[in-house]
């Protein structure tokens, strides 16, 4: 049996399959004490392939057990993304007055058209909490007569209007249904003609309400969009926001058309939705993304198996300047993962110089205030050898917190892979925060307390394993500074 810990790049406190391919998250629901997480699964390659939902359960979203294979291709088709709920009430009538499970999922017909597959939306459901689905024997419960790209139900109950809502993706727009009972569905309305990016075709949509922290009794709704890859965009594919209003049929968009809000400032955070009944620690939603993007997820130079998720997120909303923004935090469980913890008093950062000599890891979490001094830029180096470094840096001038990973490690495997990007930052008196995370195979950066996010895969030799705080141009200071071991999470 191989040891999946030991193989070469494999995450530690990442969800990862134990082996073959794994993409989107799918039907994460919460349940009964547990946390389910789906997600698109090739289990015969380790490149995208035949699409089922591969399963796992965690109490904690750190430990997770992984499960059985929910749900497999049938006469309908291979099962691509969707999410699943708690029918608290048995509307569906599946459960017999009980509650229980029903995933919304689509199903693409590859037999209808090879290169453009047929897709509609089906339901499955579950009376063991989630160990055993059995296909609606009406399925499917919606198709479209115009639109081929139809896909990634996601639905919710929305409490004032006493219904269901689906928001799905339908080419590069989202379009809304309501149903009583999940099977019914009625066409509610269509969002996003001339709203945001249409670099690619929308995908994995999700739409939430959320309460804006700090702003008693201010709530916002919150879209979420992904875009698939565009040749021409060296981002590849990516996650879009929108900040509005819903009424249970029509969302509406509080900024300009032309606004676009990024969810990740990265290159690794795809096709992510949020968690259905569970909420976070404060009153924020649980999120995870598939760690990858389309430009080169099937070239990652992985072994036996490819894909990870990124960590385990708490959506939260803030009010700024510019409006109402979309804030990101690892979920604070993560914690639990941590062993031994440095502690730093006030460090001079000099040109030259690093503070951290000697200091080695590669599973790790670094928590971090700078100031930025005379320094015209400042920063970490991770995954340091003589000829391998990551950084995680703050250009002073420009204002940019960015990730420069060309010599992150192996990168060659495609020519997007290689880059520097980054993020508008700014300072607060002088001073910004840092919180990395550092696994195996990639980089996460949670800065300002969340109001920035960069989430990166990293390919580096096992043995890049320095690290490095600097300061270029000008001196800086650290004003507080700690280094977490994070042990590995459990994943049978
Ligand atoms: C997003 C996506 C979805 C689709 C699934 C197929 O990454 O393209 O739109 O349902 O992957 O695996």
């Amino acid at each position: 049996m191989v040891n999946h810990r030991e193989e070469r790049y494999r995450p530690q406190f990442h969800f990862t399959p134990s082996e073959k391919w794994m993409n989107d998250p799918n039907g994460m629901v919460y349940y009964e004490g547990e946390y389910h997480l789906f997600y698109q699964h090739h289990p015969d390659g380790t490149t995208w392939g035949t699409m089922h939902w591969g399963h796992a359960i965690s109490k904690d979203l750190v430990n997770w057990e992984h499960q059985p294979i929910a749900l497999a291709p049938d006469e309908y088709g291979t099962i691509f993304s969707g999410s699943a709920v708690v029918d608290w009430n048995d509307t569906s009538g599946f459960f017999g007055g009980e509650p229980g499970l029903v995933a919304i999922f689509t199903h693409a017909d590859h037999d209808y058209d090879v290169n453009r597959p047929r897709q509609r939306q089906s339901l499955a459901y579950s009376s063991d909490k989630g160990r055993t689905w059995t296909k609606y024997e009406g399925n499917p419960v919606l198709a479209s007569e115009t639109v081929i790209d139809f896909r990634d139900p996601k639905v919710f109950w929305h409490e004032p209007s006493g219904r269901w809502v689906m928001i799905l993706a339908a080419g590069d727009r989202v379009q809304m249904y309501t149903s009583p009972d999940l099977k019914a569905w009625r066409f509610a309305s269509e969002f996003g003609a001339g709203d945001g990016s249409h670099d690619g075709v929308w995908e994995c949509p999700d739409l939430i309400e959320l309460p804006v922290e700090g702003r008693k009794g201010e709530r916002k709704w919150v879209m979420i969009v992904s875009i698939g890859d565009n040749h021409a965009c060296p981002e590849g594919s990516r996650a879009q926001y929108f900040v509005g209003e819903f009424d249970g049929e029509t969302f509406r968009n509080d900024n300009a058309p032309e606004t676009v809000l990024w969810l990740d400032h990265g290159r690794d955070n795809y096709a992510g939705v949020t968690w259905s009944d569970a909420e976070g620690s404060g009153q924020g939603r649980l999120f995870i993304g598939w760690m990858s993007n389309w430009k080169y997820a099937n070239l990652t130079p992985t072994a036996s198996w490819r894909g990870a998720m990124t960590l385990p997120r708490e959506l939260f909303l803030k009010r700024g300047g510019e409006g109402v923004r979309l804030n990101q935090r690892p979920v604070g469980r993560l914690r639990e993962l941590r062993g031994e913890s440095l502690e730093w008093p006030e460090l001079e950062l000099v040109p030259g110089r690093n503070v951290l000599d000697g200091i080695h890891g590669d599973t790790y979490e670094i928590e971090c205030e700078l100031e930025l001094g005379e320094a015209a830029e400042v920063g970490f180096k991770l995954r340091v050898s003589d000829e391998e470094e990551t950084i995680v840096g703050y250009d002073a001038e420009a204002r940019l917190l960015f990730i420069d990973r060309t010599k992150s490690g192996e990168a060659a495997f495609h020519e997007a892979f290689a880059c520097r990007h980054g993020v508008p930052l700014l300072p607060e008196n002088g001073r910004i925060k840092l919180h990395l995370f550092v696994d195996r195979s990639s980089v996460e950066v949670f800065a300002n307390d969340g109001s920035a996010v960069l989430t990166d895969q990293i390919f580096p030799d096992p043995r890049s394993t320095g690290i490095a705080l600097y300061a270029l141009g000008g001196s800086a200071k650290s004003k507080s500074l700690s280094l977490h071991v994070l042990n590995s999470m459990y994943s049978a």
